[in-house]
């Protein structure tokens, strides 16, 4: 094996078993023929845009414990030391856009009248990717359905007031974290923490269209937070196909109809972007 192997002149992927090439094109047969799509994301999307992961080699939860940083316990017992976490990685995410992956899967829910993108990440990059997008009223379609939240809105610790925050949060002292502008009260990330309830309408919504769904493709997700993991077991149920884009095995694996090893940026654009849509040229 090695080199970059070709068939009628047409180059195909460097280094990968035919049964791979198979899958592929099984894959966006699907993507292809499907009514609906819904697409479910995780941390491994973002990962070739330079957003650390949570879990595996380099991951965030190999560096701290989620009960010191993302808990409600942990925000109340030491404010500053959580502010500071998020900050950091507003820092990092602030540095980065949106890869292939999310401009791939972004075009087909703006082309696709009954995709979406139903994310964990908090990383804001899937709307960055919309954004790029011709403005038309289908833009709204390639908006991610953020399901834990996002790391550029703050909420109030008393009134619930959420607002958008792009700028650097100064978390050196207690003093110096952002309180809400109605009430006075201490701001927090408008993140879901562990322990935490997912908003309402957004998990009935993501339920709905797994339910409805022909195909769930899932990217870069290790698929054991739930409930959000269980979205893609609600397509298969429901007699639709999984189809995984990750670089290792997963517990979403065994449901699924394939799986496609590698990166999100080298898989996912190969997969969806062949679709025929109301709004391709
Ligand atoms: P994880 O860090 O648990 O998993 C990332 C997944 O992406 C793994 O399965 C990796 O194999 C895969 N991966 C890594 N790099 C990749 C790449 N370039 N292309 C494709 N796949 C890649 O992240 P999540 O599954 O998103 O929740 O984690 C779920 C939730 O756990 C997060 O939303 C967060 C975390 O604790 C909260 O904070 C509530």
């Amino acid at each position: 094996m090695g080199g970059t192997r070709r068939e009628g002149g047409r180059p195909l992927t460097p280094d990968r078993p035919p049964a791979t090439d198979q899958a592929l094109f099984r894959a966006r047969a699907h993507v292809r023929d499907a009514e609906s799509i819904l697409v479910l994301t995780g941390a491994g999307v973002s990962a070739d845009s330079g957003v650390p992961t949570f879990r595996g080699p380099g991951g965030l939860w190999k560096q701290r414990r989620p009960e010191e940083l993302a808990t409600p316990e942990a925000f109340s017992r030491d404010p500053r030391l959580v502010w500071e976490w998020y900050a950091w990685r507003q820092e990092r995410i602030r540095a980065c856009v949106p890869n292939a992956a999310h401009l791939a899967l972004a075009r087909l829910a703006w082309g696709h009248g009954r995709a979406r993108i139903v994310t964990q990440n908090i990383d804001g990059l899937h709307a960055d990717a919309a954004a790029t997008l011709p403005v038309s009223g289908a833009r709204g379609n390639a908006m991610p359905l953020e399901l834990h939240g996002s790391i550029f809105r703050v909420r109030c610790t008393s009134c619930a007031s959420r607002t958008a925050r792009r700028e650097p949060i100064d978390a050196t002292s207690v003093e110096s974290l952002p309180t809400c502008p109605s009430c006075g009260e201490l701001l927090r990330p408008d993140v879901v923490w562990f322990g935490e309830p997912l908003e309402p309408a957004a998990l009935t919504e993501a339920f709905e269209l797994a339910a409805a769904a022909d195909v769930c493709l899932v990217v870069g997700t290790s698929a054991v937070v739930h409930p959000a993991a269980r979205l893609a077991t609600t397509t298969r149920a429901a007699g639709g196909h999984v189809i995984e884009v990750n670089r290792e095995e997963t517990p979403i694996t065994s449901i699924a109809s394939i799986s496609l090893r590698g990166s999100a940026v080298e898989v996912v654009p190969g997969v969806v972007s062949e679709r025929r849509t109301a709004n391709s040229e």
